[in-house]
């Protein structure tokens, strides 16, 4: 018995799970145990929400010798001449990746039932970023199979699992309903598209099917399809049978069956969108999977280059066995150090070279901050929302075009944003994460125009504690990102940048903040002034009004304060302000409601068929009002502060709610 199983069937039993469809999410096949694997077992009856965990940690103590409260960053007139500036980076970089088995929780139920809150915040960050790209796979894409339907419109389902038979390890049937579903958010929300996984446990027995249909439903929306993942992991957990020694070269064979037969698959007409290798580097570094060979036998499948990391585990708490259990508080100070994204990717540098000069976009294809479901604490805190900021931009300037955060079950510390348990879902709205504040700061930074161009600034004598980047587009100087990751309520640990740039005679720049009072800090964390409030509260928008600041400059120098902790993003020029500071009303929003009683909507989940089909009937101003005699906004918590007035109403499934659409 491979000990996945073992151990699968052991968690199992210990939270007391004997039946298939209990609030459980269960990834087959999971690399126990290892540091890097991205695996969690989420059983909301032993966890019901992580959200509900009141953890909190102490921010570290502030570092000795402390770094200078005041320093110089000049930045050059044009990116001609900057040393370590990066490739043109997209401001779709930071997307997410929706485990396969959970998407029916975080999309929506099926194609007719998306989730409110979800679309909302892909709606803001598509406001800024120009898109949002979204994997939906996993460990659970490996052992999914394709069926021509499911019973009574469910889009997906676990196969059940028996606890007294330890051998098995359960499997999703998935239905042509999730990528109809998906397809449905791409058309709403033009700019989002999407990576799936395909199968990859069984190469003698191919399952191309979500293959098949991802290419035929979502055309032009699919991104790429992702053909094997953590590869490196399959030999030590004996995924699919393999033995312990499975090396790249069996990879490379597996791997070559595998595109044979997407090659022979006219079913499959687009050929040249694959996303490999997706190793974490535990085992095998891309350069060994690449010493194969790999890239030139499969220039003809091969668009993205992918690697997987987490930079820590919690899977000791999670699963026991040999290895120390782990304190957040005491893994905490390891995050909150501009060294930290640097780290992750040290082993994935020569696979950006190499993809860089390939022309293929470099993906980190599923990260986020500690597999095992995250750090109670940490991996929640506005201290995860710097490292995520940091990290990202500094995938950024090390040349990958594109890194997706983990979305899992509701028992995860980890998720940017997580839906109610499923028997909440009627009075309790979602639970916006400081993590997912990061990426619409990075979707800010970088911007729609694919032309930024990131560097590290090796700012304050290159300070683990306050490092900066510049953010060059159209060959110009736009932004520049400040980080403070100190926390000091005393106020002497805040800094002042002088920004100036060659030549340009600024006289004033803007600065949004993300404001919090402690990195250890979970819910009192601003955005230029707006949050999603604290667990439960959001339907997916920003609540509260937007403050901006503004720093006048003298003798072309701005001086930016930032405060500890902080992050600030300063805006250069106009343009580089508006373009991803839209017209609150041009942002389109999808709105729940209050019920007379004051609580939230009966659902947080929209008729897609009529949103779609009512968009258009209204144009600015109209009202279209369908089944609903609710009115939007008001209440207790859920959305609608300042807002009101001009929306296209329209029906929504369940209760009260209503659609608002701001054009
Ligand atoms: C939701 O389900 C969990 C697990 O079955 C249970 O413990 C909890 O009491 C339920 N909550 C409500 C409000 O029904
Ligand atoms: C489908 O829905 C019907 C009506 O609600 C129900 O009787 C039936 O048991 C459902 N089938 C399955 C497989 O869930
Ligand atoms: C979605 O699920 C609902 C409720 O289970 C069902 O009534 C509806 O027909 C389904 N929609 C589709 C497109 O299958
Ligand atoms: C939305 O889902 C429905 C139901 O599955 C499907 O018929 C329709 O084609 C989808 N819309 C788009 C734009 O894909
Ligand atoms: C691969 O997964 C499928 C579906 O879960 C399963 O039927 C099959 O036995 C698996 N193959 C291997 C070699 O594990
Ligand atoms: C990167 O490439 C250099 C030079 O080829 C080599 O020395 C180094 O080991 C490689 N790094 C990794 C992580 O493979
Ligand atoms: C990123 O690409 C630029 C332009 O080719 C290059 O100068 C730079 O060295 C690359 N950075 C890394 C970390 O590979
Ligand atoms: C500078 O930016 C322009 C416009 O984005 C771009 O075409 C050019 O390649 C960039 N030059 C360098 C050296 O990166
Ligand atoms: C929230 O944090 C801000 C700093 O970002 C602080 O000024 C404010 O007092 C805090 N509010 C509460 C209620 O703690
Ligand atoms: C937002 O601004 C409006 C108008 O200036 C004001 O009435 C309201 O109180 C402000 N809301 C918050 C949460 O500060
Ligand atoms: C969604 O709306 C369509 C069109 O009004 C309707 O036919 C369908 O039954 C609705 N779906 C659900 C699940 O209510």
């Amino acid at each position: 018995m491979p000990r996945p199983a073992r151990l699968l069937a052991a968690v199992l039993l210990a939270l007391g799970i004997t039946h298939a469809h209990a609030y459980v999410t269960v990834y087959s096949q999971m690399p126990f145990g290892d540091s890097t694997s991205s695996s969690v077992i989420a059983t909301a009856s032993a966890v019901p929400d992580a959200y509900n965990d009141p953890t909190q940690l102490t921010a570290p103590a502030l570092p000795s010798p402390a770094p200078a409260t005041s320093f110089n960053l000049q930045l050059a007139a044009s990116n001609g001449s900057v040393p370590g500036l990066s490739i043109p980076i997209p401001g779709t970089f930071y997307g997410f990746s929706v485990e396969m088995s959970v998407s029916n929780q975080i999309l929506g139920k099926n194609a007719s039932l998306l989730q409110v809150p979800f679309l909302n915040l892909m709606s803001l960050l598509k406001a800024r970023g120009g898109g949002v790209h979204i994997r939906v796979g996993g460990n659970s894409q490996e052992t999914a199979t394709m069926v021509a339907a499911l019973p009574n419109g469910t889009i997906l389902e676990k196969a059940a699992v028996n606890t007294q038979d330890t051998t098995q390890t359960p499997a999703l049937l998935v239905a042509p309903g999730l990528i109809y579903m998906m397809a449905n958010i791409s058309a709403l929300i033009d700019g989002v598209k999407w990576y799936l996984g395909v199968p990859m446990n069984d190469t003698s027995n191919l399952r191309l099917q979500i293959a098949e249909y991802g290419e035929q439903i979502l055309g032009d929306n699919l991104l790429g399809l992702q053909v094997g993942n953590e590869p490196d992991l399959y030999g030590g957990n004996g995924f699919g049978g393999r033995p312990k020694s499975y090396s790249p070269q069996d990879y490379f064979t597996e791997f070559g069956q595998e595109m044979a037969g997407i090659n022979a698959d006219t079913s499959i007409p687009v050929k040249k969108n694959i996303v490999g290798p997706s190793v974490t580097g535990a085992t095998w570094s891309p350069d060994e999977v690449f010493a194969t060979g790999y890239l030139s036998a499969y220039a003809s499948n091969l668009a993205f280059i992918s690697v997987e990391k987490y930079p820590d585990d919690n899977c000791q708490a999670i699963f026991g066995g040999a290895s120390a259990p782990k304190d957040p508080q005491t893994e905490f100070p390891k995050y909150l150090t501009h060294a930290a994204g640097a780290g992750i990717i040290a082993g994935f540098l020569n696979a950006s070279v190499q993809a860089a000069a390939l022309g293929l976009p470099m993906l980190m294809f599923e990260t986020n901050t500690a597999s095992c479901g995250g750090f109670p604490g940490l991996s929640d805190s506005f201290g995860a929302a710097l490292w995520a900021l940091d990290y990202g931009l500094t995938m950024a300037a090390a040349n990958f075009s594109g890194a997706l955060l983990h979305v899992s079950g509701a028992s995860v510390y980890y998720n940017p944003f997580t839906p109610p348990p499923t028997n909440q879902s009627s009075y309790h709205s979602w639970t916006v994460a400081p993590i997912f504040y990061s990426t619409l700061g990075v979707a800010e930074a970088l911007g729609p125009t694919g032309t930024a161009q990131v560097v590290d600034l090796q700012a304050n004598g290159a300070s683990d504690y306050t490092p900066a980047y510049a953010i060059y587009e159209n060959g110009a100087p736009a932004r520049v990102a400040l980080f403070n990751y100190m926390t000091d309520p005393s106020g002497a640990s805040a800094y002042t940048a002088s920004v100036s740039v060659a030549g340009l005679g600024l006289s004033s720049v803007q600065v949004k903040y993300l404001a919090s009072p402690s990195v250890a800090e979970k819910y009192n964390i601003t955005w230029a002034g707006q949050d999603f409030g604290g667990a439960y509260a959001s339907d997916g928008r920003l609540q509260g009004n937007l403050s901006v600041s503004t720093v006048a400059c003298a003798n072309d120098v701005c001086a930016v304060p930032v405060p500890a902790p902080g992050f600030a993003l300063v805006f250069l020029t106009e343009d580089s302000f508006s373009e991803v500071n839209p017209a609150e009303a041009a942002v389109p929003t999808f709105s729940t409601t209050t019920t007379k009683a004051g609580r939230a909507a009966a659902t947080v989940t929209v008729n897609a068929s009529v949103l779609a089909t009512s968009n258009g009937h209204g144009g600015p101003g109209g009202k279209i009002v369908l089944g609903s005699t609710s009115q939007e906004g008001g209440a207790a918590g859920l959305g609608g502060k300042g807002r009101g007035g001009g929306s296209v109403l329209v029906a929504v499934v369940v209760g009260a709610a209503v659609v608002g659409w701001r054009i």
